[in-house]
């Protein structure tokens, strides 16, 4: 009985994976984790000038506010593309603190 219960709810975690992938409006947040990865981490680790930072420190609004006021310079510095700084977007709103899963699905 654990067992199934175990199955069903890994089945389930993939179809919320899934779901979102498909839901995303505008960004592709694989490469949007890729590039976070490549371009924001170069600034944004401990002891860099931008400071430690990942998907959790802010919720899925605060992320919005942040691309629309200043997300941009941010993605300025780092020579990203305005396609290039959706995905990023969307890889952080997706994973936000109050997301459906918080920083995790690969
Ligand atoms: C060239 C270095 C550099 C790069 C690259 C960079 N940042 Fe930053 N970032 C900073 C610095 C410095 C600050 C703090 C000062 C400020 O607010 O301008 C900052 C501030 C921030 C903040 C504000 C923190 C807060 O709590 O409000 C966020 C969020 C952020 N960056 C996200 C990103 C993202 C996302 C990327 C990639 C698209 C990125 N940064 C790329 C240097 C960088």
């Amino acid at each position: 009985m654990k067992r199934i219960a175990k199955v069903i709810a890994i089945l389930s975690i993939a179809a919320l994976c899934a779901s979102a992938a498909i839901a995303a409006e505008g960004g592709n947040p694989k490469k949007g984790k890729y590039l976070y990865k490549k371009n924001c981490k170069t600034c944004h680790v401990e002891g860099a000038e931008g400071g430690p930072m990942t998907p959790l420190k802010k919720t899925q609004a605060q992320w919005d506010r942040f691309f629309e006021e200043k997300g941009h310079a941010c993605g300025a510095k780092a020579g990203m593309s305005e396609q290039d700084i959706k995905d990023v977007q969307q890889f952080l709103f997706d994973h936000a603190a109050d997301s459906d899963q918080p920083e995790t699905c690969g």
